[in-house]
């Protein structure tokens, strides 16, 4: 198994009997999810997505990554929330968080459409100045406001650049199949459409074309990603607690958060690990928190943030557990050198592996943050490789949906997004938004 439970550091704060209790909950939780019951039952297109997946797509997938490979120095990914996180948490967490600055024989890569600043975009036009440019523009409704208008600044720069027709060889939409702007319009100009199905929500859409198409321009191998999650799949669905790792981490965050720990914060040892905690973010974030419910979730990386938030962790307000993920074996091997000076007196550390210091540093902070209080969960992660990390993908996408259900919520809908952008649109004079401007001016006066 890529993925498994160590309980040990949290032991002292969750009873096996306590788990025994609400296992009868999480049972009727999954059973929701599997018998499709639950609410958001038109959203449940990912749980067979790493086999039942679109196998004549997945094969033009990785020809049109072969032919941006060729194409293009710089890979831009349009998309926000669910339409990016995934593919950029993959490609630097299999990767590299410095992929772009490797030596490598594919694009660099960059991710545009996730904030409205115009520096970041603009910063970005600076960097594709006299490069060769492929662009994806991945939005499943084809409106958001953010890629939507990135896609605009885009397009217009391919089509000076390259002229109508050299923009469409190099312009990828991933979008929905049949309806929303964005198909018709890439139809309309002749542009290469990938599908974000219709009953998969953009932040389970990862093992899609939305995450796959750029994963796939990394040079990461996408039969191996399925392949780890194709395995999780199997082994998420036991119905045991006891030999379910997935199903226990479900029942340890809802005994956690009923004994008031309302912030789970996930902890990784690994830079690269950053983005995949933005997509963990997202998902139990958008799933859960609803309904005047749900886990805060927020993350570290560890053992920089030891220097920041360290302090909080261990001796705040005790409203968090940690859930942390262990990556057992690292890409590098790291050997601190010998000073004959010693003059950090760190010479007792010369010859070691730097990884075998970063472990000792996590059994260090796991034992101080239980002594203070904060239960953590250990998730093991055997490693970085493509299939550890799409075990991991579906393991936490089942779990948020088992402990979703569990909480009583819809995992599959987000309702709270809207409000700002009703908002935003009436704030920008948008037609149809009038009485509401009126009533927001009001208050803003
Ligand atoms: O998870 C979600 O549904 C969201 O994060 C969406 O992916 C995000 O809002 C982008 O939407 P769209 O793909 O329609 O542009």
């Amino acid at each position: 198994m890529a993925l498994s439970l160590n309980q040990k550091f949290v032991e002292k704060f969750v009873s096996k009997e306590e788990i025994n209790n609400i296992a009868p909950e999480v049972y009727s939780a999954q059973k929701l999810l599997v018998t499709r019951d639950g609410e958001g039952n038109d959203f449940l297109g990912w749980i067979d997505l790493p086999t039942n997946y679109d196998k004549e797509e997945f094969k033009r997938i990785k020809v049109a990554a072969g032919k941006i490979q060729k194409k293009c120095d710089i890979f831009v990914v349009i998309g926000i929330g669910g339409s990016y996180l995934g593919a950029r948490a993959a490609i630097e967490f299999i990767k590299s968080p410095v992929y772009n600055n490797l030596k490598k024989d594919t694009p660099d890569i960059y991710f545009a459409g996730n904030s409205i600043s115009p520096s970041a975009l603009a910063d970005l036009v600076r960097i594709c100045e006299g490069k060769d440019i492929c662009v994806n523009v991945v939005s499943k409704s084809g409106t958001t406001t953010e890629p939507a208008v990135a896609f605009r600044v885009f397009r217009k720069l391919l089509i000076d650049k390259y002229g109508e027709e050299g923009a469409k060889e190099r312009i990828f939409a991933t979008t929905d199949k049949a309806k929303g702007t964005l198909k018709k319009f890439s139809d309309d100009n002749g542009y290469e459409t990938f599908v974000v199905p219709d009953d998969v929500g953009g932040r389970f859409s990862v093992l899609s074309a939305v995450g796959l198409l750029p994963i796939a321009v990394a040079g990461i191998d996408i039969d191996m990603m399925m392949k780890g999650a194709q395995d999780a799949r199997l082994n998420c669905a036991a119905t045991d607690i006891n030999t379910n790792d997935c199903l226990k981490y479900v029942a340890l965050r809802n005994i956690l958060l009923r004994k008031g720990k309302n912030v789970e914060i996930l902890a990784a040892y690994e830079p690269a690990a950053q983005m995949l905690c933005e997509w963990w973010k997202q998902l139990f974030g958008e799933s859960e928190g609803k309904d005047g419910k749900g886990i805060y979730p927020s993350s570290v990386i560890f053992s920089t943030d030891l220097h920041s938030l360290g302090q909080y962790i261990q001796d705040g307000t005790r409203l968090m557990f940690e859930t942390v993920l262990n990556i057992k074996k690292a890409n590098d091997e790291l050997i601190i050198p010998f000073d004959p000076n010693n003059v950090d007196k760190l010479n007792f550390l010369s010859g070691k592996d730097l990884d075998f210091v970063n472990k000792k540093a996590m059994l260090g902070t796991l034992i101080a943050h239980t002594d203070g209080n904060v239960p953590n969960i250990v998730l093991d992660l055997e490693d970085r490789s493509e299939y550890s990390f799409g075990y991991m993908i579906y393991f936490f996408e089942y779990a948020c949906a088992v402990s979703g259900y569990t909480l009583g919520v819809n995992p599959f809908n987000q309702p709270g997004v809207e409000s700002y952008k009703k908002n935003m649109f009436a704030l920008l004079g948008k037609e149809g938004y009038e009485d509401l401007k009126a009533d927001l001016d009001k208050r803003i006066n």
